[in-house]
């Protein structure tokens, strides 16, 4: 007889962090011995890490496990038991109500609860757990057991959010704002490193709130900012690119702005979300920052580190939003100069106050949005066709598209599609950019062979 390897499907939804949360999960159920399945309809456990921003993002989890429902029937009429997972935000925002609405789910847990995962499988009947419990899942999670890590990965260092945006579920999805100890994240770092890792991506609801505790050899005690860290992990050799994301205006403090001029492995690209261009709007929106002070800092980013390139998130359409307002939005982005940005209308979450607030009808918030995203795109483009003739340095991170081509990104992360050998996946070279298309920009080798010369 053959021993039956159990298998399990995951689908991500949302933002970077349950990316690697996904990976995370991965990593704790395959020590339990679940290998990857392609298909839900290979899979003995389908898991579903789910987003709840926005009403679109949590209703695509019902209709996911209405399609999975029949996976399941499928399976039992074949003798085979398929468990449906319910993992993120979607769980700890609806925790029992997911239960009693789709029948088909086994288990629901929450962000904070990964590591016990294995453990609400094992229960008999239905499992719950939406508790944010004292001890860290990180602190449980096992080593990862996955041989690679992919050229650019992603590490959390940060997680939940203080700020309460009247429009946001994320304080109430992923709990008050908490840092991972110095000493964690450099030992995750190292073994992404040598698992082939050369950019680390920190991760955080408010990655630039980081303040973390450092012990042992990083110090006697005492708090490290996200500026410390960054330049820590500048030391860590085979680290050859560092960013960070998402980060909130209100703390972009003076040391982080300095390690943007001081460190050159932090790249030139920072994710900085307003919201809106109204200072009515960001009052209501509880942002604690006007729009004068967004400016500000915008300016100060850019004297310390000139080829600063900054995208940006919007909402359109929030609760009491006016066309004057909205065009204060659009002069704002006209000011900046976005390299690129996500821009949403706004979307009621039951348990935020703007739920409650006056709304705007739908086909304004539409309006709003396709001349926002009008601009945006050409602001792009236009940040994209500017690097035309430029040599700049590309971390190549994957095969491209077509045989010969690989794939990587630029300082200010644009897709670059280079002929190049595959060998050099994983290293920095030189590109002279020749064309620019709608996703990515195409370029040649500047001076081949380059790879000695490689600047990170
Ligand atoms: N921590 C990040 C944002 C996380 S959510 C930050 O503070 O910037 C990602 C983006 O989703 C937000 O920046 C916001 O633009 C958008 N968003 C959040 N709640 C929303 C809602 N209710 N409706 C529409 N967009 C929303
Ligand atoms: Fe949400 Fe605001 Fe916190 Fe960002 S800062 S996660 S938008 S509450
Ligand atoms: Fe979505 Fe939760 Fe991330 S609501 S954006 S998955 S923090």
């Amino acid at each position: 007889m053959t021993t039956k390897t159990r298998r399990v499907f995951i689908k991500t939804y949302g933002c970077q962090m349950n990316v690697y949360d996904s990976d995370r999960m991965t990593d704790v159920l395959a020590a339990e011995g679940y290998e990857a399945a392609e298909r839900p309809e290979d899979a003995d456990l389908v898991l579903l890490n789910t987003c709840h921003i926005r009403e679109k993002a949590a209703e695509k989890v019902y209709s996911e496990v209405g399609k999975l429902r029949l996976v399941k029937e499928a399976a039992r009429a074949q003798g085979r038991e398929v468990k449906i997972a319910v993992a993120g935000c979607v769980a700890q925002a609806e925790g029992e109500e997911i239960l009693k609405r789709a029948q088909a789910v086994d288990v629901v847990v929450g962000p904070q609860s990964y590591h016990l995962l294995p453990q609400l499988l094992r229960r008999e009947g239905r499992a719950i757990e939406t508790e944010f419990p004292a001890d860290s899942k990180f602190d449980h999670l096992p080593k990862a057991g996955v041989p690679s890590a992919s050229v650019s990965a992603f590490l959390t260092v940060q997680e939940g959010c203080d700020k309460f945006c009247t429009f946001c579920v994320v304080p109430y999805t992923r709990g008050a704002e908490a840092s991972r100890p110095v000493e964690k994240i450099v030992a995750e770092a190292e073994a992404l490193v040598a698992r082939g890792a050369k950019e680390i991506m920190l991760l955080g609801q408010n990655v630039n709130a980081y303040h973390g505790e450092a012990a042992g050899q990083f110090g006697k005690g005492g708090t490290w900012s996200l500026a410390r860290l960054v330049a820590c992990l500048s030391e860590v050799p085979g680290i050859e690119r560092i960013r960070y994301t998402t980060s909130h205006p209100r703390d972009m403090s003076d040391d982080l702005i300095a390690a943007h001029a001081r460190l050159p492995k932090l790249m030139p690209y920072l994710h900085l979300p307003v919201q809106a261009g109204s200072d009515r709007v960001l009052q209501a929106m509880n942002r604690k920052h006007d729009r004068g002070f967004y400016l500000r800092l915008v300016e100060t980013l850019r004297e310390a580190r000139p080829d600063l390139a900054l995208s940006g998130d919007f909402i359109v359409g929030f609760p009491g939003e006016t066309e004057a307002d909205f065009r204060q939005t659009l002069a704002l982005v006209e000011e900046v100069q976005y390299a690129s940005a996500y821009s949403f209308k706004y979307s009621p979450r039951p348990g935020t106050p703007a739920a409650e607030m006056d709304q705007v009808p739908e086909d304004e918030k539409s309006e709003r949005l396709q001349r926002l995203q009008a601009l945006i795109s050409k602001q792009q483009a236009d940040f994209n066709a500017r690097m035309r003739g430029l040599q700049v340095d590309v971390l190549f991170e994957k095969p491209g598209r077509h045989p010969g081509q690989i794939v990587g990104r630029s300082p200010w992360l644009q897709a670059v599609q280079v002929d190049a050998p595959r060998d050099m996946i994983g290293t920095v070279a030189r590109v002279r950019i020749e064309a620019i298309g709608a996703n990515s920009l195409f370029g040649a080798l500047a001076d081949a062979p380059t790879r000695e010369k490689a600047i990170a």
